[in-house]
């Protein structure tokens, strides 16, 4: 069953911000600098939107955007927020139900995947991964354990709220970094923040011959 973020999208933001301070915003603004100008980006579980206007802070103008967001009172949200001169295209599905959206720049995935279980997320992995075009980038970010005892009890207590709340599948971290590994991204770049609790990573798809070579 798939996440209803609905019931939080009123406190998503404030909730956020008085258990992460600002890393949350800073995990995600860090990734923004690897848009190329004029790119055509996917967006998928943008949450409340702040997303597009920290974008249009850095591009003003030019971008193709297309925003997928299954929750609707999510996407109202972001609806309301300031994407500068860009185009956007908001689709309220879940990405998995969107056709592939071909010859993507640039995809953007910021904690979207910690909702779901290895089998949600392989299916919905590969789904995006046909939009990106190869040499594309995949800017993620998402919580990541590494062994600090603070760390497990704060991942299980939100696996336990967001279940209640939003009904999530997920009650424990999917293996996402495996997932890249696993189609063969190579990694640009890399930041952890909040106690390393949150990894950020600049993604890059195999070009076309790269894919050759090792098919
Ligand atoms: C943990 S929240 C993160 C929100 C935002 N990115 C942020 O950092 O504040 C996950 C978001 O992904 C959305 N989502 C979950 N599953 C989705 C799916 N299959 N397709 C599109 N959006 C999805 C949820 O509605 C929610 O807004």
């Amino acid at each position: 069953m798939p996440s209803n973020y609905d019931n939080s999208a009123w406190f998503y933001d404030r909730l956020s911000r008085v258990i992460y301070g600002r890393a949350i915003i800073r995990s995600q603004v860090y990734l923004l600098q690897h848009i190329p100008a004029s790119s055509n980006i996917l967006i998928v579980g943008g949450g409340t939107g702040w997303i597009l206007e920290e974008i249009a802070k850095i591009h003003p103008s030019g971008l193709k955007i297309t925003y997928v967001e299954i929750s609707a009172k999510m996407m109202a949200l972001s609806r309301k927020r300031n994407a500068g001169r860009s185009e956007v295209n908001y689709i309220n599905e879940p990405i998995e139900n969107v056709p592939v959206i071909e010859n993507q720049d640039v995809v953007i995935t910021p904690f979207l995947f910690d909702n779901f279980t290895e089998q949600t997320l392989q299916k919905v992995f590969s789904h995006i991964d046909k939009a990106l075009k190869p040499g594309g980038i995949w800017l993620n970010t998402d919580f990541h354990i590494t062994g600090k005892w603070w760390q497990k009890i704060l991942l299980r207590s939100m696996f336990v709220l967001f279940r209640i709340i939003c009904q999530i599948e997920a009650s424990q971290l999917p293996g996402i970094e495996k997932c890249f590994a696993q189609y063969r991204y190579g990694i640009i770049d890399q930041k952890s923040f909040c106690g390393e609790f949150i990894l950020s990573t600049i993604y890059q798809k195999q070009k076309t011959y790269e894919v050759l070579k090792t098919s």
